[in-house]
């Protein structure tokens, strides 16, 4: 056989035939190339829905035609059955489990109900259940706002578009009973359009506003914990800034910090209410898991609520982010082990470890500020004045704040072990500093003895001592449960029924 060079020598053409058809195999391979990279990122990212809705569609299901494995791990917080040590999705009665808690709140609707959180799914039931709503029959009214609606309801961001966000907060609870029927949903955390993260929430953009930072500029890591800082935060009703209006309100103008938040309210001499025994000037921390968690060493390298929250899970070879929103110690695997190499059983034990070394002392701080109240009462009663009590009431407003920043937020001490053990020490600091002086003073107007501890063994025997008359609560709160609220869902399925018309007639 001839060299290769020799047959190109006598005919040349065969060489420009093979430099052109390599030309055309190398271009063919190119569009081969991209043709099938162009497929995976539609496979990825295409989005055609399935079902059309408008952006402010309240309802999961519809949503969930276009993203089934994200409604579908959804409706998994609708499961109650996990337990930890201290947390889980099941509700637990924090009032029978810590009588305490009743004392502590005398004269705040908490002292009748407080149930641990379970999933999103039940976000309405919840808030209707809780006696904390009251029981608005025909003609009478919620103690509570509308604003209270706020973190329940994905019906929330359609109304505010509707009517604006001071007028959404307006009037009292059951005014808007009939207009929300929808637990969270996607339509508070998504964009209807794009999907991508949102925040609906103003009082969180409001927020940062004030601190002078624009919250439509954060990276997508920091929009993972955004989207959950629209509910899970330190909050109060501002009554000045509108008229009749419970204005939600964050108060992290001065920073977010517990100690930031509490100058903040001390500024406006802002109180949630007057303590019924000791007559302090209580403020009710909320659930500041987000402010709490900025202290903590996971959100300082840059892990979010979403990383241990909402995992990302594989299934049939698709990997998509879990929206079974729990305790992430029902998914180690998935959550913390993503990160840690420890074993499952090592790492809990870790959990555990921090939660029961902060409860410790936290129980302890419970218990001197029943004793400080109680105290504070008997000097009351024994003819102090307001200027001998000022000093100790505020005290006792302190110490109580330093103790429901750490307790009120149910993840607060394994998002932040040391900075809500410093809270703990601090509050059994100023709750020891109250009990001293309220021992002089105690003295000096001729009482001596040590005023005795209250017999609570139990949520019924401390509700009874501070005087609520539970079986009202209640058979009122069942009365309202069977007439008002199956007249509120059949109005918000009628609603509902004629979108779906209008959606079928515009379509046709
Ligand atoms: C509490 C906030 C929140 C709610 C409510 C929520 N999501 Fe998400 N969703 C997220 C977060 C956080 C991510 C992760 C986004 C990222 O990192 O880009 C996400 C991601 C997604 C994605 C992108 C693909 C993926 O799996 O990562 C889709 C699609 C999605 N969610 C659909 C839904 C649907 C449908 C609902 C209602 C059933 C819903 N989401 C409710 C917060 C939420
Ligand atoms: C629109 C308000 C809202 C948003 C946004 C929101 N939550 Fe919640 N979350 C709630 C409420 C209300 C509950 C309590 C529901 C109940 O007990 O009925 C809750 C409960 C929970 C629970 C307890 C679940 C259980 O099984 O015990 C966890 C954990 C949680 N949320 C985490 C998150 C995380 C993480 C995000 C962000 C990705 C987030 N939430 C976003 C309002 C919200
Ligand atoms: C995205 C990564 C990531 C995930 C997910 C994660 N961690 Fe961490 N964790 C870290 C980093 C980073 C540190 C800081 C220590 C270091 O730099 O080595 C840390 C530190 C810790 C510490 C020691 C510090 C302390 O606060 O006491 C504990 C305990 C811990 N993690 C528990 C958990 C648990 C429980 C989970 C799951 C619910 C989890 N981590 C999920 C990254 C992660
Ligand atoms: C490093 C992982 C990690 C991060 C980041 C994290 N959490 Fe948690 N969270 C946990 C662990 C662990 C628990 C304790 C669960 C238990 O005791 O069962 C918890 C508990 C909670 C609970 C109570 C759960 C229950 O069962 O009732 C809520 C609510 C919560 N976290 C919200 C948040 C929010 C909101 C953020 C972001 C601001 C956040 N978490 C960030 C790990 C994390």
């Amino acid at each position: 056989m001839k060299p290769f060079r020799n047959i190109i020598n006598e005919k040349p053409w065969i060489a420009w035939i093979l430099f052109g058809s390599t030309l055309v195999i190398v271009f063919l391979l190119g569009l081969l190339a991209a043709s099938i990279i162009e497929r995976r990122t539609e496979a990825v990212f295409a989005y055609k829905p399935v079902v059309n809705y408008p952006d402010w569609e309240p309802r999961n299901t519809l949503w969930g035609n276009n993203f089934p494995r994200e409604y579908q791990s959804f409706m998994k917080t609708a499961d109650t059955t996990f337990r930890s040590k201290y947390n889980g999705s099941a509700s637990i009665d924090m009032l029978a489990e810590y009588p305490e808690l009743v004392i502590l709140w005398a004269g705040y609707p908490f002292s009748q109900d407080y149930l641990q959180a379970r999933g999103h799914f039940y976000a309405v039931t919840d808030i209707h259940k809780t006696l904390r709503t009251g029981a608005p029959l025909t003609g009478k009214s919620s103690p509570m706002p509308n604003t209270c609606w706020t973190c329940k309801s994905a019906d929330v961001p359609r109304l505010m578009k509707l009517s604006g966000t001071a007028d959404f907060y307006k009037g009292t609870w059951e005014t808007r009973g009939h207009e929300i029927k929808n637990p969270i949903g996607c339509v508070d955390c998504h964009d209807a359009q794009t999907m991508n993260l949102y925040i609906s929430r103003p009082a969180l953009v409001e927020a940062f506003q004030r601190m002078g930072k624009d919250i439509s500029s954060v990276s997508h890591q920091e929009m993972r914990s955004l989207v959950c800082a629209q509910c899970h935060v330190e909050y109060y009703f501002d009554k000045q800034r509108i008229k009749n209006v419970s204005y939600l309100t964050f108060p992290w103008d001065k920073g977010l910090t517990a100690d930031d938040i509490e100058k903040y309210y001390d500024e406006i001499n802002f109180s949630d209410w007057t303590h019924n025994l000791s007559k302090a000037p209580m403020l009710k921390a909320q659930h500041p898991d987000y402010e709490v968690y900025l202290t903590g060493v996971h959100a300082k390298r840059g892990v979010a609520c979403a990383d241990c929250h909402m995992p990302y899970i594989s299934e049939g070879g698709q990997k998509f982010t879990s929206h079974h929103i729990q305790s992430p110690l029902n998914n180690i695997t998935g959550s913390c082990q993503v990160c840690h190499r420890e074993e499952t059983e090592k790492f809990i034990n870790d959990v555990y470890e921090r939660q029961n070394k902060v409860a410790e002392n936290r129980r302890k701080l419970e218990e001197l500020l029943v004793r400080a109240h109680i105290e504070a009462k008997t000097a009351w009663d024994k003819g102090a004045t307001a200027e001998q009590m000022k000093d100790i009431l505020t005290l006792i407003r302190q110490a109580q704040w330093r103790w429901d920043f750490v307790a009120a937020g149910h993840g607060n001490t394994i998002h932040s072990p040391v900075e809500t053990s410093r809270l703990i020490a601090s509050g059994i600091n100023k709750a020891q500093e109250a009990r001293l002086k309220l021992t002089r003073l105690l003295a000096t107007l001729g009482y001596t003895d040590e005023v005795p501890y209250p017999d609570i063994p139990t949520k019924k025997k401390a509700q009874e001592f501070i005087g609520l008359d539970m079986q009202k609560l209640n058979s009122d709160k069942q009365e309202f449960l069977q007439t008002v609220i199956p007249e509120w869902f059949r109005e918000a399925q009628k609603r509902e029924k004629d979108w779906d018309e209008q959606r079928r007639n515009t379509q046709k």
